[in-house]
């Protein structure tokens, strides 16, 4: 199926809601339409604008986590939940939550929702809850767009290549550090790399897109190492820049869906120590990244699940040795914060300043030098999920002081899973 992209589309042609064009090259503001309520005719539109645009913004879209679920089940099957933490009883939702003591972490790293999945996710759904104000802006990059930029030869050379995902390339070195040797094993086992065409084929417009990014693109498979770095470097470089781009400013309620098929984005982390808080469904992509929309491999799921857990979305050779939560339940083994027992409490060495504002968090509560050590080598993405696990395991114990002992005990549960 081809699609016709037209840049000159009249705000006038949907019949259901105005498009504002955000940039000169992709995004827009849709206006006058409520997504709580949304007819059959209204979302045959928004998925012309989607294809169109490839980053519709919508403001004022107050919903509840059910109405988000609601809404995103419209376009496909959720994903299960992975390496974000997610929202309690809902699993397809990863709720992201930053504040002076956690940080948006890799996200920083542009790149498109999932790519280290054989599946990876094909739109992404994103709510803001609380945001700072003028803040944590999201940018987005059009990928067909850079893509279009390079020259025939250049073009001729990557749509014979392919590129490994990785979440080490940008994740490991913080994993390792923060959770040791066995959190960052962990992590690969529940995340092994995915190999992608370096340019695929989106499968509904028919255009291709530059797909590896900062985030994951690891290695390309036909090249050597040095081949490899130089071009993945030129790559980057010649796609990251403001003429394929739009940037945009959060509000409260304020909701982006985007199309990873040809977009990578990232969030800035110029916020803290405010408070921000997004909420974000992935829907899946049921087609394997081609290079010819005839050879996309389907996805098999089951389509009567609530979501498609994570280990489905591997192909049987390359399926994790670990997987998130459970098949057919809610229930979700929570172990991949591994709170570290650096051993020593008192007179341990810690940051003052991260010591004070881990103290200050809650009344009546403080930290021993040694378990805020400790709680400082959590990465900064994972750090308020552990947090919560840490106040209520002290509470249990009775404690207003948290010593390495309350912190073990987390570990000892999360790992009992
Ligand atoms: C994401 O990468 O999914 C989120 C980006 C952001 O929070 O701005």
């Amino acid at each position: 199926m081809s699609y016709q992209f037209s840049v000159e589309r009249e705000l006038t042609d949907y019949r259901n809601f105005k498009a504002i064009p955000a940039s000169g090259a992709l995004g827009a503001y849709i206006e006058d339409i409520n997504l709580n309520d949304l007819s059959d005719d209204a979302f045959v539109e928004l998925k012309e604008a989607f294809l169109e645009f490839k980053v519709l913004f919508f403001r004022d879209q107050p919903m509840t986590e059910e109405q988000h679920v609601a809404f995103a089940r419209r376009w496909g099957m959720p994903q299960g939940p992975g390496a974000v933490p997610q929202v309690e009883g809902y699993p397809q939702i990863k709720d992201q939550q930053f504040d002076e003591l956690s940080s948006i972490g890799s996200d920083v790293n542009y790149h498109s929702d999932d790519t280290f999945r054989d599946y990876p996710s094909k739109l992404s759904i994103l709510r803001a809850l609380a945001t700072p104000p003028g803040a944590g802006n999201t940018i987005w990059c059009d990928m067909e767009k850079a893509y279009d930029a390079l020259s025939q030869p250049l073009k001729d050379m990557i749509d014979g290549l392919d590129c490994v995902h990785d979440l080490d390339k940008t994740f490991g070195k913080v994993i390792l550090e923060g959770a040791g040797a066995k959190g960052w094993e962990d992590m690969m086992k529940r995340n092994p790399p995915a190999t992608h065409p370096v340019a695929p084929v989106h499968a509904e417009t028919g255009r291709k897109c530059i797909y590896p990014s900062k985030l994951t693109g690891k290695y390309i498979t036909q090249l050597s190492d040095e081949e490899s770095q130089w071009l993945l470097d030129f790559l980057m470089q010649h796609s990251y820049r403001p003429e394929f781009e739009v940037r945009m400013g959060w509000e409260k309620d304020t909701i982006a869906m985007w199309d990873n098929r040809c977009l990578q984005h990232r969030g800035i982390n110029d916020f803290s120590p405010a408070f921000r808080h997004m909420q974000r469904v992935a829907i899946i992509d049921e087609l394997r990244p081609d290079r010819h929309p005839e050879t996309q491999k389907p996805l098999a799921f089951d389509p009567t699940l609530d979501y498609v857990p994570v280990a489905d979305l591997y192909s049987p050779e390359n399926k994790p040795e670990m997987t998130y939560g459970k098949r057919t339940t809610d229930e979700v083994t929570d172990d991949k914060v591994v709170v570290k027992d650096n051993g020593e409490d008192d007179n341990t060495p810690v940051d003052q300043k991260f010591w004070d504002k881990i103290n200050s968090t809650r009344e009546g509560v403080t930290f021993t030098s040694g378990a805020a050590a400790s709680v400082k080598k959590i990465p900064g993405m994972f750090r308020g999920m552990a947090l919560k696990s840490i106040f209520k395991e002290a509470k249990a114990q009775g404690k207003t002081q948290i010593d390495v002992a309350v912190l073990q005990a987390v570990n000892e549960q999360r790992q009992a899973g």
